[in-house]
């Protein structure tokens, strides 16, 4: 069967990730969550005190980015691969939310973009890939079969944050998550390099009522779809 490139973009927690991780599995594709790159490299500008509430030492950033190596292993357990800083395991560090407070001026920096997205085109480029991300479909995979830009209020999505986080014993209020997500989205969506914006030939879910089955069953339709277009 011929093998596609699907690209899933939108605000964050989303739940991008969920349904493209559900969607790899079902078509038996590779799922990257590119988020976890940017994540990565957040955790170690912080393991490196390059970055704090008070200063961002971008340029030293770039000037170790070389010594940066993010990469996937795939978990038989989980059924999907987590990411690995330098060879350790940080698929948990990552997503704490103080790696979520950093990561968009992380993410805004063009150095980091380029390593990362020639990372994740060298990862693709046999196809038969879901990505998530918020530039994949505009500057990543361009050509992508299927694009998909997932979009929910931001309370739903705090909501869910909140109670993942909760979920993980992370200690958190409401308020600071909702934050968060509002600040991430305005500086994903304004930065100059790859902004965050809804590709022309995206399809829009806007999945503040959709349960996860039926989200699922969305875009594993259109998955199909687009395959047997190919
Ligand atoms: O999907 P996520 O919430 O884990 O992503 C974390 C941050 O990384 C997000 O706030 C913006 C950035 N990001 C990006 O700029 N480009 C991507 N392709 C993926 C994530």
């Amino acid at each position: 069967m011929n093998k596609i490139t699907i690209a899933i973009d939108g605000y964050s927690s989303t739940g991008k990730s969920t349904v493209a991780k559900q969607l790899a599995k079902a078509l038996g594709y590779v799922y990257v969550d590119t988020g976890a790159m940017y994540r990565a490299v957040t955790l170690f500008s912080m393991q490196n005190n390059l970055i704090s509430e008070h200063h961002f030492n971008k340029n030293e950033l770039i000037s170790l980015l070389d010594k940066v190596e993010v990469s996937f292993q795939f978990n038989e357990a989980l059924g999907y691969a987590e990411v690995y800083l330098n060879g350790a395991n940080v698929e948990n560090t990552v997503r704490s939310l103080e790696v979520s407070q950093f990561v968009s001026q992380i993410a805004a920096v063009s150095e980091v973009r380029q390593q990362l997205v020639k990372q994740q085109q060298q990862l693709g480029k046999n196809k038969g890939v879901v990505m998530d991300g918020r530039d994949i479909g505009t500057v990543v995979f361009p050509d992508a079969e299927l694009k998909v830009f997932m979009t929910a209020s931001p309370d739903t999505r705090a909501e869910r944050r909140y109670k993942e986080l909760l979920n993980k014993g992370e200690d958190i209020n409401y308020d600071d998550v909702l934050e968060n997500v509002k600040s991430r989205d305005y500086l994903d969506s304004t930065r100059e390099d790859s902004p965050l914006i809804k590709a022309h030939d995206a399809i829009e879910i806007d999945n503040s009522n959709l349960s996860l089955e039926q989200q699922f069953q969305t875009v594993f339709k259109l998955a199909k779809a687009a395959i047997d277009m190919k």
